[in-house]
């Protein structure tokens, strides 16, 4: 079995950047192809290989902050000239992280426009080429058309592109573009199915292999990814993911275990970014199809950890709607197919949701909580003696989970602040 220690930091950043594209039919792929490009512009432009890997994650997860499906939808009118905040709210969750610093620099100015040259500052920030780059890289991957063989719009295209220069885009990236857009293998790698693996052995790069402290920093860093777009669930994964590590210590698993298990906290509603916010927001009643579409979270979550190369711990993930009676989903698990850690996960899943506020309720008070917990239990949906020692040590447990949770609710804070 592969083990999680040798996760590649390519395979992490891309299958976040193809969850982020599951929400809509109308986006598959968008972030894919616009790494593509970006990676291709600094190729031909001669970058660093280290600018070339920043551009490519850049790429990769340059619309992030658009929280909505309404706002992920807007940016794809070519004259796209809206606002910058979800430039603004995707340099936001990356910012404090070490490893993607400088990709929430790029990110943050990708809609600037280069306006004969005063797009080199926006605000008195200064504007980097990186930034010109994936504004470019965006532009011209909104004006392909899904269904429209590839190679009859490449004319369209760049005189779209070369229409706006001086304008809209740097001159110097537009003629690098000119350059790549002669070769009909460009395109037709824009147009294919399996561009990532193309993208994988083009680069070369990003193949760092992460050690446990990187796999947790990039995991939570993930976490507020999946948790900030709305405010009912900003710190819940950062709640599972210590009540999840606390109850594996309790039961004496061995430290790397414990931590893999935070990490499947952190990761465990991964699959939600393929769901609108417009449905995880609803304040009202759920339609049948709505929460049939809110069901489908673990299954995404399942596959996105799949193709992450996490296979360890997609089983312990994405199984925490499962029940011992078989009547969880989406997989329709029962009893002993679900492990330990699986049962761990669901406790730890449900006995933080239902003390949280949801957009229909209240968050319950521990007690609550517990009382229904106990009649999960009965009704053989939940783990006898998983929630036995949940309830035993449930005061160092919710110590540690508001440790967590506060903190990560003071970042949130900072991010719906102006
Ligand atoms: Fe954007
Ligand atoms: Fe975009
Ligand atoms: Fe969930």
């Amino acid at each position: 079995m592969i083990q999680e220690s040798s996760i590649r930091m390519f395979d992490l950043v891309m299958s976040l950047s193809e969850a982020v594209d599951l929400v809509d039919q109308s986006v598959t792929n968008h972030h894919m192809q616009v790494a593509y490009i970006a990676f291709s512009i600094a190729q031909e432009l001669r970058l660093s290989r280290d600018q070339q890997t920043e551009l490519l994650f850049a790429g990769a997860l340059h619309d992030i902050g658009a929280l909505s499906l309404k706002e992920r939808v807007d940016t794809f009118d070519f004259e796209y000239n809206l606002s910058d905040a979800h430039a603004e709210l995707g340099y936001k969750l990356l910012k404090h992280s070490i490893l993607f610093s400088k990709i929430a620099q790029i990110i943050r100015f990708h809609h600037v426009h280069w306006d004969n040259g005063k797009g080199q500052a926006f605000f008195n920030h200064q504007v980097s080429l990186g930034s010109h780059i994936l504004h470019v890289a965006d532009r011209i991957a909104v004006l392909i058309k899904k269904n429209v063989f590839i190679l009859s719009q490449r004319k369209e295209i760049i005189s779209k592109i070369k229409e706006n220069n001086h304008t809209h885009f740097h001159p110097e990236i537009v003629q690098a573009f000119e350059g790549i857009a002669k070769k009909e293998a460009f395109w037709l790698d824009l147009a294919s199915k399996s561009i990532d693996s193309i993208l994988l052995n083009q680069c070369g790069i990003g193949l760092v292999e992460l050690d446990m402290n990187r796999l947790i920093e990039i995991t939570k860093l993930f976490s507020k990814i999946i948790d900030f777009r709305s405010k009912f669930t900003a710190s819940h994964s950062s709640g599972v993911a210590a009540i999840s590590e606390k109850l594996s210590m309790l039961y004496g698993f061995s430290e790397k275990e414990s931590q893999l298990m935070r990490v499947a906290g952190y990761l465990h509603d991964i699959g939600k970014l393929a769901i609108p916010t417009e449905i995880l927001d609803k304040p009202g009643k759920l339609t049948k199809e709505e929460y049939e579409i809110i069901k489908s979270h673990t299954y995404y979550t399942y596959r996105i950890l799949e193709r992450a190369g996490l296979h360890q711990i997609k089983g312990w993930a994405a199984f925490h709607h499962e029940q011992l009676d078989g009547k969880g989903y989406p997989f329709r698990l029962s009893g002993d197919e679900l492990t330990l850690k699986s049962r761990i996960l669901a406790v730890a899943d449900v006995y933080t949701a239902l003390t949280e506020d949801r957009p229909y309720r209240k968050g319950m008070s521990k007690e609550q909580a517990l009382t229904i917990i106990l009649s999960m239990v009965e009704k053989r949906k939940l783990d006898s003696n998983v929630v036995k020692v949940l309830v035993d040590n449930l005061e160092v447990i919710e110590s540690t989970r508001n440790q967590a949770q506060s903190s990560t609710l003071e970042e949130y804070d900072d991010f719906v602040s102006e």
